[in-house]
């Protein structure tokens, strides 16, 4: 037996190494310790040796043996992590999505408008009040004076709810029920803003929506004036719109306000813009609400946040509101 056992081991370790799959892997161990191989062939001459020499070529089989062994072990181990790595790459899910940008809204135009008049009237000591946008005839109407026969419930252009007697229920047409909710809940001094949703049957056009905004004011207090109320109105245009604002009131009519007036402000081109109504709460409304009119006076204003936000923004058309347009949305 010629066994060279440095270079067997060397051999097999070339072949171990070349052997790029499970299979090769097979075919190249077989080759060294199968029943044919190398190992097995060199067996074969121990039978013919002294026994002094036998023994010592023995050892030196069993150890090449060992060593063929293990590096056959370690590369089964290396292709079959080379596999699985192979395998989870191919299975790989990618989960994660590329956001080119990821941007953060804004509050829309009118709600800025709102929180900047609430931010205003909170300034003066005023209370956010709030009502529901279903209404009864009582509150819409009644208790501000406005009785059925009234020719101005038919000026109010009321959307009603199909609900109990005809036209008992409606959607509010003004935030003014606001003023007899809170006077039935607290007694004065009231000072209070009521921001809110209104309704009314109109068309939608550059100037009108049938789903508006509005912002009604009530003070009761004693001794309350309408200087008050033009102080009242002149100090907030001036603090929400700058204070080359003017203001002026126009003699005008409402049945829950007596005086009643319409505020206006002035334009950059000396025009006057009408902004609300406005007046000293009418002694049967205080009533109505238990307010003794001789102990306590009030004013009470309503106008429109849309208008407002259609004015100090200098929009062509107030559908722009609703449109939800993100192009138009996004400038402001
Ligand atoms: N509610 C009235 C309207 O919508 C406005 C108003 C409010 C007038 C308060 C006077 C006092 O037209």
């Amino acid at each position: 037996m010629d066994l060279d056992p440095a270079a067997l081991v060397a051999d097999a370790a070339r072949a171990v190494a070349e052997s790029e799959s499970a299979d090769e892997l097979s075919a190249a161990a077989n080759r060294f310790l199968g029943k044919k191989g190398s190992l097995a062939d060199a067996k074969k001459g121990l039978g013919a040796m002294e026994p002094d020499q036998r023994k010592a070529a023995g050892q030196a089989i069993n150890a090449v043996k060992a060593e063929v062994e293990a590096l056959v072990d370690a590369r089964r181990a290396e292709l079959h992590a080379l596999a699985r790595a192979e395998q989870l790459e191919a299975e790989r899910l990618d989960l994660t999505e590329v956001h080119t940008e990821l941007r953060r809204g804004h509050l829309h135009l009118v709600t800025q408008a709102r929180y900047r008049l609430e931010d205003v009237f909170c300034g003066m000591g005023y209370k956010v009040a709030e009502g529901p946008e279903v209404e009864t005839a009582w509150y819409n109407f009644e208790a501000l004076n406005i009785p059925e026969w009234h020719p101005a419930r038919g000026s109010f252009d009321t959307i009603f709810v199909n609900m109990g007697e005809p036209e008992s229920v409606m959607l509010r047409s003004h935030t003014s029920p606001v003023q007899i909710r809170t006077m039935e809940q607290q007694k004065p001094p009231i000072y209070i803003i009521a921001p809110g949703r209104t309704f009314r049957t109109d068309t939608a056009d550059a100037t009108h929506l049938p789903a508006f905004n509005q912002i009604e004011g009530l003070v009761v207090d004693r001794g309350i004036t309408m200087g008050d109320l033009a102080g009242t109105i002149d100090e907030f245009v001036k603090a929400f719109f700058g204070h080359e604002v003017e203001t002026r009131l126009r003699p005008s009519y409402f049945p829950f306000t007596e005086p009643s007036a319409e505020f206006d402000i002035s334009r950059d081109d000396g025009s006057w813009l009408e902004l609300g109504g406005c007046g000293m709460v009418h002694p049967e409304v205080l009533r109505n609400c238990g307010i003794d009119p001789d102990e306590f006076s009030g004013f009470a204003f309503g106008f429109g946040i849309d208008r407002l936000a259609v004015m100090r923004y200098q929009l062509d058309d107030i559908r722009e509101l609703v449109n939800n347009d993100v192009r138009f949305l996004r400038q402001f």
